[in-house]
Formats: C-alpha cells, sequence, structure tokens
C-alpha cells in the first residue's frame, strides 16, 4: 500500500491500470482534517480498509471488494482453472468476512462469483481481465443509481425544507454522488433552497466528519447537531423530511443503517415528519422477508470509550456498541431507489418497483 496526499476531492473508489493495476481509496478515517489518497496492491490490505472504515457506506464497499477480489485474483493467471476457481473461493469468503451487516459486500462478491461460475471456459488470465471489467461495471451501474436516486428523491423536497440525515449517504459511501445526499444536491440543482442538519453520529462521528465536508464542499448549506439534539430541532420546526442511506433492505422494506437511525425515525413519527430511506437496489436482501434476520455488526469498545483517542469513560466500563440498527417499514414513508421510490412500503411494493413495473 502507498499514500498520496490531494487537495482536490476524488472519488472514494477509484481503479488504475488494466487487470494487473491497482484500487485507490481515499482514507475515510482522516477526513475531514487531511484528505489522503492510498494505493492497494494486496487484498490483506483492502479487508483492513473494509474493516477499519477506510472505505465505507454500504455501496463504497460493494465497489472496493469487488476490486478487492482483482487484487487477490493477480497472482493466480498461470496455474490451471481449477486452482484461479478454488483462490476465487478463497478471495471471496475472506473478504466476506470484513463486515457483516452492508449487503452489498455479498451482493458484489456473489456478482463477481457468478462471472467467473458463466465464462468457465475462460483461460485464468482472460478471466482475471473478466473480473476486472464486472468490479468495473459495478462501479459504473452503482454511479448510475446514485443519480437516478437522485433525480426521484429530489421530488419530494420542496423549496425553503430542513432536512435531517444520519451518518454519512453521500459520495464518498458510494461510487457516485451518494443516496441521501444525492437527494439533496439534486434537489439544490433545481434550485431548490433547502437546509441539511447533519447528526454528528457516534460513535464513530460519520456525519460531523464526512457528511458536512461533503456538504460544504458542494456549497449546501449545513448546520452540524449531535445525536441528541435531533429531536428538539423537529420540535423547532426546522426538519421537513428526514433521508437517510440503508446497509440492507429485507423484502418488506424494513432497513438496517447506521446505530441511531432507527431513533430519528421514532422522533420523525411523533413529530409528523416523513423519513426516507435512500438506496439503490443492490442493497435490498431479498432473501430475508424481515428485518429481523439483518446481522447487526458489533464493533470494539474501545470506539466508544476512546474515540479518537481520547478516554471518555472509566477503565473496564461494560460497552456494548452495535453498529447498526433496524428501522420497521411502517415508519418509513418512502424507500428512494434508481427505479423509482416505494410507497406506501410493503413486500408487495418492493418487489413491484425493485422489478420495474
Ligand atoms: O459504518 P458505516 O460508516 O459503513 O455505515 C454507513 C451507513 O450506515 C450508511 O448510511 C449506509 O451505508 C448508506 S451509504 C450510501
Amino acid at each position: 500500500m502507498s499514500a498520496s496526499s490531494t487537495a482536490t476531492p476524488a472519488r472514494s473508489v477509484r481503479w488504475t491500470g488494466d487487470e494487473f493495476g491497482t484500487l485507490t481509496l481515499i482514507d475515510q478515517t482522516l477526513l475531514p482534517v487531511e484528505f489522503k489518497e492510498c494505493e492497494y496492491r494486496a487484498v490483506e490490505d483492502v479487508w483492513e480498509a473494509i474493516k477499519m472504515l477506510r472505505v465505507r457506506g454500504a455501496p463504497a464497499i460493494g465497489c472496493a471488494a469487488a476490486y478487492g477480489v482483482v487484487i487477490g485474483m493477480q497472482g493466480s493467471t498461470h496455474g490451471t482453472r481449477d486452482e484461479f476457481d478454488s483462490r476465487l473461493t478463497e478471495v471471496t469468503d475472506y473478504l466476506a468476512g470484513s463486515r457483516p451487516t452492508a449487503v452489498n459486500l455479498f451482493w458484489a462478491l456473489d456478482r463477481l462469483k457468478s462471472t467467473a461460475t458463466a465464462n468457465a471456459q475462460l483461460a485464468p488470465a482472460a478471466m482475471l481481465a473478466r473480473l476486472l471489467s464486472e468490479a468495473q461495471a459495478i462501479e459504473i451501474e452503482d454511479r448510475e443509481m446514485c443519480a437516478a436516486i437522485g433525480r426521484h428523491g429530489a421530488e419530494l423536497l420542496s423549496n425553503g425544507d430542513g432536512v435531517l440525515t444520519h451518518c454519512n449517504a453521500g459520495g464518498l459511501a458510494t461510487a457516485g454522488d451518494g443516496t441521501a445526499l444525492s437527494v439533496m444536491f439534486a434537489a439544490a440543482a433545481q434550485g431548490k433552497q433547502i437546509h441539511v442538519y447533519a447528526d454528528e453520529t457516534r460513535p464513530l462521528l460519520q456525519g460531523a466528519r464526512l457528511t458536512t465536508w461533503e456538504l460544504m464542499q458542494r456549497e449546501i448549506p449545513v448546520t452540524l447537531i449531535c445525536d441528541s439534539m435531533a429531536g428538539w430541532v423537529m420540535q423547532e420546526g426546522r426538519i421537513q423530511a428526514v433521508i437517510t442511506g440503508a446497509d440492507r433492505i429485507a423484502a418488506n422494506g424494513d432497513s438496517a443503517n447506521k446505530i441511531g437511525t432507527y431513533s430519528v425515525a421514532l422522533l420523525a413519527k411523533a413529530h409528523n415528519i416523513p423519513f426516507y430511506i435512500a438506496a439503490p437496489s443492490s442493497t435490498f436482501d431479498l432473501s430475508i422477508s424481515t428485518g429481523k434476520e439483518i446481522p447487526i455488526e458489533e464493533r470494539k469498545s474501545d470506539e466508544i470509550t476512546h474515540g479518537f483517542g481520547r478516554q471518555t469513560a472509566p477503565e473496564g466500563v461494560n460497552v456494548y456498541n452495535p453498529a447498526f440498527d433496524v428501522t420497521p417499514a411502517t415508519h418509513i414513508a418512502g424507500i428512494i431507489t434508481e427505479k423509482g421510490i416505494i410507497s406506501p412500503v410493503s413486500t408487495e411494493n418492493v418487489a413491484r418497483v425493485l422489478k420495474g413495473r
């Protein structure tokens, strides 16, 4: 892995060169203080980057993992196709163990495995090139899905709206303009004056560090609040809509997103404010019927007790640190997808909209 610094914002996930090329990721753990891009040449480093949230956000994790597979397969072009295939299983299983909740990770890995199965006649070198083109297709499609989500979602916002968001569902979290933030960018591009309230998003502060950074770069008015202030700013009448991203959406529309999203949805309901999820079809897991089946990642206690290096709790205190929660479909006014808006949110409507009907 090698690093470079630049003042110019770049794409969160980027491939350079042919199938023996490299993956470049923005190290999101350093933002907003430092903008640093790192180049990846080993699958172990890609795994670490996903695990440690250097690359994060469901769609970006999927894209990074797809390129991680290509990197993991670069040393397997001289053996037999059987050897190539067994290494592919090893590499995809390994990357699948990095983070459990965002389904985009498993979706992208499955897509590369299916590509290999469908191209069993290709020799290892040609198969590696084919895997790269599939990973690139995932990245390009993600960019297009973000744009379409923005177009559909912008219709839900009116001039003068205050919009609350939680965590970061922006360009950093995807290959394009983001999901929730794409809606805000598209509304602003239509000339609507919107004001975004960004929850800080404890414990890793994706809202404070990343969402405000992105919105300020794009000159969208944004105000940072602590997570505990969301109810009060709603009560004050500052919020007309809540829009967040998602990491995994069950067939009935129950949606997992960053811890704290469920509380925000409950607050929105109490204040009669529509709560929307913005997510591409790659974030839906139709193999599970409800959100009860979504695996919730638990992270290390020091993210809470020693956030960003400073001890803020007594040594040895008991800690519970689930990274995600699940908002029931009943609390979601609509799910904004690249295929249209699912509303009301029900198993039937999820299936209908995703089929493009
Ligand atoms: O732990 P993170 O930072 O990867 O969590 C990210 C989120 O919860 C995002 O809201 C979600 O992945 C949607 S990103 C378009």
